[in-house]
């Protein structure tokens, strides 16, 4: 069955962190680690704090860079995904929060919540939008303030996770050379309890129990989620270059979802890539959720490291379980 009527292709880049740095040497004062576990069991250096403002705000301020990088009145865009697990509120849906701070008056849009997949998942979903002929172009975002569920006195958890915002707007194309290839994702509910927010929801509405429990803020069992990330990840971006008859000399590019370092490099050498082909920002970011995989590419194709032409594979794993890989030609 023929579901493709056009190509989808990443056309627009922007992205948005928040100015205030907090150091490995902060944590060391505020719980007890050092600079040097941080380094070699993480990767991370430096991560970004929004001090003022929510989710829609970092979003906001990513698609507005995108626009004037790419000179697009707001007027223009059809659709907005936002991709995040810490929307302003449960509703209504950051989406809309966005689209009226940037005055895209002609748009719909939803949030997605799939964790450090949701960027994934939402480009999987734009460019079915597009290449199916229903849209024209779609702005994904991928948005999240994890210092808002970040608990500071919890030395495992607190000095992965950072604040950022990356957008890109995906755009049909009749040019079969370029742009978007497919997609493996995948979704396994049995690892609900090793990652996730208890509090807040249906199951646990916000009491004076649950914020004496700390239910409102992230939990992971580290260790364990760790194994998991890193075969799901390496499994599945070695299946996606299987799957398109790709070999290392082929790919220009792996851009991972910035978790661990140590989960990077695993999926690089399962994939058989030098480290110079992988995307790495860990080091001045942390964990941003959504946004690490859309920051990857704007910075790197900022810095012009990116061409036309490049094969390209996104992939990540987050809470749930989600995970996947996507295979794109570079377009722009
Ligand atoms: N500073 C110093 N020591 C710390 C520490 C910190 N910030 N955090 C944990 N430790 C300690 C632990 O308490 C443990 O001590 P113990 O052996 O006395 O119990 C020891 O370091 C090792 O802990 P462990 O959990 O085995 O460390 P690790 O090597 O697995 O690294 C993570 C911990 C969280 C960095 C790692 O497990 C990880 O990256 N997990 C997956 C994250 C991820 O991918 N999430 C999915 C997407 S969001």
């Amino acid at each position: 069955m023929k579901t493709k009527r056009y190509n989808a292709v990443i056309t627009g880049l922007g992205m948005y962190v928040p100015e205030k740095i907090l150091d490995n040497a902060f944590f060391e004062r505020i719980v007890d680690t050092t600079d040097e576990w941080i380094r070699t069991r993480t990767g991370i250096r430096e991560r970004r704090i929004l001090e003022k403002g929510a989710t829609s705000d970092l979003a906001a301020k990513a698609a507005e860079d995108l626009l004037k990088t790419k000179n697009m009145s707001p007027d223009d865009i059809e659709v907005i995904i936002v991709a995040t697990v810490t929307p302003d509120m449960f509703f209504p849906a950051t989406a809309c929060l966005v689209q009226n701070t940037i005055g895209a008056k002609n748009a719909w849009g939803f949030d997605l919540s799939a964790a450090c997949s949701g960027f994934l998942f939402a480009y999987q979903t734009a460019c079915s939008l597009v290449e199916s002929g229903t849209y024209k172009n779609v702005m994904v975002i991928g948005a999240d303030k994890m210092s808002s569920i970040v608990d500071y006195t919890d030395r495992n958890n607190c000095i992965l996770f950072g604040d950022a915002a990356a957008a890109i707007l995906i755009e049909r194309t009749e040019d079969n050379l370029y742009g978007h290839r497919g997609s493996l994702l995948k979704i396994d509910g049995s690892g609900h309890d090793a990652l996730y927010m208890k509090g807040g929801g249906s199951l646990n509405p916000p009491s004076h129990e649950t914020v004496d429990k700390k239910m409102h803020y992230l939990y992971q069992d580290g260790k364990a989620v760790f194994k998991v990330a890193v075969r799901g990840m390496a499994d599945i971006s070695y299946e996606i270059m299987k799957k398109n008859n790709l070999t290392p000399d082929d790919i220009a590019y792996l851009v991972p979802h910035q978790a661990n370092m140590r989960i990077i490099d695993a999926t690089a050498e399962r994939m058989g890539l030098s480290k110079d082909k992988v995307m790495i920002n860990i080091d001045k970011y942390g964990n941003t959720t959504a946004a690490t995989i859309p920051l990857c590419l704007v910075e790197y194709h900022r810095e012009g490291k990116v061409k036309k032409g490049d094969k390209i594979i996104l992939a990540a794993f987050g809470a749930g379980y989600t995970w996947g890989a996507s295979y794109l030609i570079w377009g722009m």
